[in-house]
């Protein structure tokens, strides 16, 4: 009888010992949550395509801001949905904006917990764009003056960081540049490098209320096919100020993720988007796959690849199951 002289199972029989030599862990501390701010109060509209989330008015937003603090996760990335839209998606910088006002609620009500917001246009432009449409294309210059002045109103509002996910190029230094002349050389930037055009945003685009009325987003966001790519565009981020880079969706893009490990000594983000998340809910819903441990899987899986921050909507979730050491079974 042969016998094999390494045998793996000998570290797996004992949860002690595979807690031992497990090579990836998932913290809270890792956790942003992403949430969506409408005009209103007492409103939280529950969105269909998410359950479990909801677009909150400025007051609900405050109660879970302070819910997310107190589970230990460190911050929050904010959406604004304006009851307005225009085609230049003003509010989208305006003083008393909606998302200036959540800014300045939450930096005020639950100063411990890291405010950071998503800059882009899409969900102030009446046309759904990230940018100024002219002859039906999306221009890229007029638009980065646009998406600094959002980012510098944000920050004037208290964010403690922005996060452009417009993809329009040379956005990063754009912003920089008006932060740092509006006296912010310390708030960071952390730029969504490498945004696939994809499909997996389906469900937020009910929840931000974002759809283009016209075309798609394939002239500004990434092929979906094209990795070597994304590593230009980390590069160009980096060279123009981004102090963390991001790549999305991350479950269909591990290997993404785990390039961008290999080859940039920075802190990388990666955002697990709505149709991600509506996948594992609706699933676990249908009873097709045990929810908590497939949500756990998938946030280990993207810490595994490379990530070091986790964008997530099972923030809170999460939490609550490594909290009591479900990770760990
Ligand atoms: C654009 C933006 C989008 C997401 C984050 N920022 C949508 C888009 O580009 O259409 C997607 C997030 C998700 O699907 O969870 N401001």
């Amino acid at each position: 009888m042969s016998h094999p002289m390494f045998r793996p199972r000998r570290l797996r029989e004992k949860p002690l010992l595979r807690a031992l030599v497990r090579e990836t862990t998932l913290s809270v501390d890792d956790l942003i949550y992403p949430l969506f701010v409408v005009p209103g109060r007492g409103v939280r509209e529950p969105i269909g395509s998410m359950p479990g989330q909801a677009r909150l008015s400025v007051d609900e937003l405050v109660k879970e801001a302070k819910d997310a603090a107190g589970m230990g996760i460190p911050g929050v990335l904010l959406f604004g949905v304006p009851a307005e839209k225009d085609a230049r998606g003003s509010e989208a910088w305006a003083d008393d904006g909606i998302i200036q006002q959540a800014v300045r609620a939450v930096k005020d009500r639950v100063p411990d917990l890291l405010v950071v917001t998503d800059v882009c246009l899409c969900e102030y432009t009446s046309h759904g764009h990230c940018g100024v449409v002219e002859d039906g294309v999306v221009r890229n210059d007029p638009s980065v003056e646009l998406v600094a002045r959002t980012a510098v109103s944000h920050v004037e509002a208290g964010a403690d960081m922005v996060a452009p996910s417009d993809m329009m190029d040379g956005r990063v230094a754009a912003i920089r540049e008006a932060l740092d002349e509006a006296a912010y050389v310390e708030t960071p930037i952390m730029a969504y490098s490498a945004k696939y055009a994809s499909s997996f945003y389906g469900p937020f685009r009910d929840a931000a209320d974002n759809a283009p009325q016209f075309g798609d987003r394939r002239s500004y966001q990434m092929d979906p096919a094209n990795a070597a790519e994304a590593m230009r565009e980390i590069a160009l981020d980096l060279d123009e100020g981004a102090d963390i880079v991001m790549v999305k969706p991350a479950l269909p893009y591990l290997d993404v993720i785990s390039r961008a490990r290999a080859e940039f000594a920075v802190p990388l983000a990666a955002y697990s988007v709505s149709g991600e998340y509506a996948m594992i809910r609706a699933a676990g819903r249908l009873g097709w796959l045990d929810e908590e441990r497939a949500m756990l899987e998938a946030l280990t899986a993207i810490r595994r690849a490379g990530a070091d921050i986790v964008i997530t909507y099972f923030a809170p979730d999460a939490a609550r199951l490594l909290e009591r050491g479900a990770h760990r079974r």
